[in-house]
């Protein structure tokens, strides 16, 4: 660059800016007292991130000024002014600054929507910005902020939170069904009195909090802080009580929202697929309150989540078609209680609906037998349902809310009476025994859920003595101090895991043991005893077997095997360049653990789902002989289970995207984080890295890709090994780690064939590159889900 083109280089710039600055001054961002929005006309933000506009919802007719995502195809709404009047025509409407304000016009030119700021500027004007915010300000001040007046979601800089002067909240509020924006049922706003949000039903009732803030996470859901796409900024003041979420990376965009079913989601938008759901509380559909309404029964295991109860029909089918069972249902015949005139066979009767969770408001009534039970009932008409077990006689009166229909072996469920005119029973013959078919057959799903992970097809029979030894299973009842004294007070510490510390002790026989204290075990003394020993019983060569337990009081602890070489993260991923392990050692580990899992999978009698396979829980022998570790621990830790859920969630780099996306978990799970563990093990190297900056590599999306493309395979391979390894083995597991990570469960081998390709029983080819490993390599996208 010479002198003489310099000074014209900087004109150019400086003109530039100014074009720019002008332009955004009265440009296409801002609504100003010349300028004003109707048709279909838009605002877009300078940088053309966001546009504002008239849109309609699903298949309606209804227009609304909304603000969504210029990218989105699909319009997703992340704002809108007028929630609970629609205008019919958009282009006799108009959304414009009057009186200092800003104002929707309706086709009458009616005010039906308005910023309603004390405010005559005759200067106001309304920018949209590229953070998705509608400014509305005067030359001095910002008068009125979008940022302040969420609908229902939140976007990266803004807030949530409580203001103390003017004791108004910030609060997101669902749409009341997937073409009505108008306010819904389920809303999220912040707790104040121990800093935590919390979801509330009608305003009233709260079915879901995110746990206290403890200066880092929210306690009940780590993963909405511990993602590499935002984080958040506490603040508590004479003023206000907030968060403010900001993102990494302004060009990741995403979105915190209150979805219609009543469960808080968040979205992060990738330029080739669209929103990306990356998790969503409550888990569980049924365990947002009342979801199905009165008279309508949620089960986990169906889909849609909501029916009516037996006997009883959708009151708006077209709202339940829109996702919104709030109306529930109604009776399809009228109850007969209370009119005099009546044979026996005309009067009400009651319908046996079995594995059901009690709805809300149960009266406890005093009766000896369920016969005296159900007439307590009768003879009250506003009586709706009754049910009779251990704790007694309970009634209902009025609408029944909040039902939810368990799987048939779910301990917790009940039996519940619910109370049906006779010609219900009668109209159809054998009608009684097809409605609790009905009922019971939709329990039986086959489906595993977030939180189940053991389920058993047959209860093993096994008892153990409160002694000492115990026949043929050999597990051993240690006491508190004996292994205090083992384990020198449990003061060699030899790891941390998901469900609790493991220590280092040795027995009086001078036997070395790994001794795992539980944390938080919700169970009680029998049913963990029963757990133990389903544990005890699954011994195979590359499982790591439990010897013996203790449980006193809450204190419960299992004593394992020790495993003289540690855990295999410890030889992988070291500086330390001896030591390294060797090729064949390395494919014995892929072939032994398989083989652990598919003992886990396929041959116990008791199915179980590992769910946390990564080189921490692959236990290394004397020999070097992978035993897996671990495994059948969630059942034992009960009831707190969703919170050590959330701590192996948190294993960065191993999950499937079914755990993502808050889906069923069935053993191709395991494979998946099984395919993730061999690329480690081929490289020697972690699979995502995250730098400081907060950017992240993906060691497994770049093998995958060379493996795919029959690249060479060399280049994958841990250079400490120096080209050292079987090239045909080689070979074989860099198919099967490509196969067992593909996204769609249905395309992953079982671990069964995982073993039968790694002994070359099978050949298979190459499969294809794994859409959301693809989508990493393709936009160098900075992106991972959990840290
Ligand atoms: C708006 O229009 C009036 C008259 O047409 C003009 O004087 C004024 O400068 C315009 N304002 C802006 C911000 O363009
Ligand atoms: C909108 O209408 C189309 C065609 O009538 C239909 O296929 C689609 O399911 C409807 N969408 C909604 C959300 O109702
Ligand atoms: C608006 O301003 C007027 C005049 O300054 C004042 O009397 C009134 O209380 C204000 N209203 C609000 C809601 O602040
Ligand atoms: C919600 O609460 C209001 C009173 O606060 C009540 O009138 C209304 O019926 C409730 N809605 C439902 C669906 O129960
Ligand atoms: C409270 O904090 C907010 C956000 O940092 C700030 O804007 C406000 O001025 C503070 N108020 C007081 C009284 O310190
Ligand atoms: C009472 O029962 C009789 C016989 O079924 C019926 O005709 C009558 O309509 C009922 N009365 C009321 C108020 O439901
Ligand atoms: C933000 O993301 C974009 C595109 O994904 C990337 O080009 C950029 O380097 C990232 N910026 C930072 C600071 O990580």
């Amino acid at each position: 660059m010479n002198f003489k083109t310099f000074p014209r280089f900087m004109l150019l710039i400086i003109f530039m800016y100014l074009f720019i600055t002008v332009r955004s001054l009265s440009g296409s961002d801002t609504i100003s007292q010349n300028k004003s929005l109707s048709g279909d006309q838009t605002v877009a933000s300078v940088g053309e991130v966001f546009v504002l506009g008239f849109f309609t919802p699903g298949n309606t007719s209804n227009y609304y000024v909304g603000m969504w995502y210029k990218n989105d195809p699909s319009q997703t709404i992340l704002w809108l002014a007028n929630r609970e009047k629609s205008v019919s025509n958009r282009f006799s409407s108009e959304l414009r600054i009057s009186h200092g304000n800003l104002v929707l016009f309706d086709e009458t030119k009616n005010p039906i929507w308005s910023t309603n700021i004390n405010s005559t500027s005759t200067s106001a004007r309304a920018v949209l910005q590229d953070d998705g915010n509608i400014i509305v300000s005067d030359e001095r001040f910002i008068l009125w902020q979008s940022f302040d007046h969420p609908t229902d979601t939140w976007l990266p800089g803004s807030k949530i939170g409580f203001n103390k002067i003017t004791k108004t909240k910030q609060v997101l509020t669902s749409w009341k069904n997937l073409e009505n924006p108008s306010l819904g049922l389920f809303t999220f706003e912040l707790d104040p009195s121990d800093v935590s949000y919390i979801t509330l039903w009608n305003r009233s009732r709260n079915y879901w909090t995110t746990g206290p803030w403890t200066g880092d996470i929210f306690t009940l859901v780590p993963e909405m802080r511990h993602n590499m796409i935002c984080y958040f900024k506490f603040v508590s003041n004479n003023s206000e009580t907030s968060f403010t979420m900001y993102a990494y990376n302004s060009s990741a965009i995403s979105r915190l929202v209150m979805d219609v079913s009543g469960q808080m989601k968040q979205f992060l938008w990738l330029p080739s697929n669209g929103w990306k759901l990356l998790w969503s509380f409550p888990r569980q559909q049924c365990q947002v309150y009342a979801f199905c309404g009165a008279y309508g029964s949620c089960s986990e295991n169906s889909l849609p989540f909501c029916s009516c109860l037996p006997g009883f029909e959708p009151n708006s089918q077209s709202y339940w078609d829109l996702k919104d069972y709030s109306s529930g249902c109604m009776r399809k015949t009228k109850l007969q209680c209370g009119n005099n005139s009546l044979d026996d066979s005309e009067k009400d009767r009651f319908l046996e609906v079995p594995s059901m969770s009690f709805p809300e408001d149960k009266q406890s009534e005093r009766a000896e037998s369920i016969t005296e039970c159900e007439s307590r009932c009768v003879n009250k008409c506003s009586c709706t349902a009754y049910a009779y077990d251990d704790n007694g006689c309970s009634i209902w009166t009025g609408d029944l809310l909040n039902l939810k229909q368990l799987t048939a072996g779910d301990s917790s469920g009940r039996t519940l009476y619910i109370r049906l005119a006779a010609s219900e029973f009668s109209s159809h013959g054998k009608k009684k025994k097809k409605l609790v078919g009905v009922a019971a057959g939709s329990a039986a799903g086959l489906v595993v859920f977030l939180g189940l992970i053991l389920f058993t097809w047959r209860h093993r029979k096994k008892t153990i003595g409160t002694g000492k030894a115990i026949s043929g299973g050999s597990l051993v009842a240690f006491g508190y101090r004996d292994l205090q004294n083992a384990t020198k007070n449990f003061s060699e510490k030899l790891g941390e895991g998901g469900f609790g510390s493991v220590f280092k002790g040795r027995l009086a026989d001078s036997t070395v043991i790994a001794v795992k204290k539980l944390e938080s075990v919700g169970q009680g003394e029998k049913q963990f005893r029963t757990e133990v020993s389903t544990i005890g019983a699954i011994q195979h060569v590359n499982l790591v077997r439990l010897r013996g337990f203790c449980s006193q009081g809450t204190k419960k602890l299992l004593v394992y095997d020790y495993m003289a070489n540690g855990s295999l993260d410890s030889h992988l991923f070291h500086d330390n360049d001896s030591n390294v392990l060797d090729w064949r050692t390395r494919y014995q580990i892929a072939l032994g653990s398989a083989s652990g899992l598919v003992y886990l999978h396929e041959k116990c009698r008791d199915c179980i789902i590992h769910c946390d396979i990564k080189p921490e829980n692959i236990l290394l022998d004397a020999e070097f002989c992978p035993k897996v570790a671990d495994f059948g621990l969630a059942k034992l830790v009960g009831r707190e289970f969703s919170r050590v859920l959330t701590t192996i969630r948190g294993t960065r780099g191993y999950l499937a995207p079914e755990w993502i996306a808050g889906v069923a978990i069935t053993p191709k799970a395991d494979v998946y984080s099984y395919g993730m563990m061999l690329f480690e093990l081929i490289s020697g190297r972690r699979n995502s890295e995250v730098y400081e900056d907060g950017t992240a590599k993906f060691l497994a999306a770049s093998a995958a890709s060379v493996i795919v493309k029959g690249g060479d395979l060399r280049s994958v391979l841990d250079p400490r090994l120096e080209g050292n390894a079987d090239m045909e083995e080689l070979k074989r597991v860099c198919a099967v780690s490509c196969w067992c990570i593909q996204d769609n469960e249905v395309d992953r081998p079982s671990m069964g064939r995982v073993m039968q390709i790694l002994e070359g029983i099978i050949e298979v080819d190459l499969p294809p590159v794994p859409r959301s490993l693809q989508l990493l390599v393709e936009n160098q996208e900075s992106v991972i889900f959990f840290t």
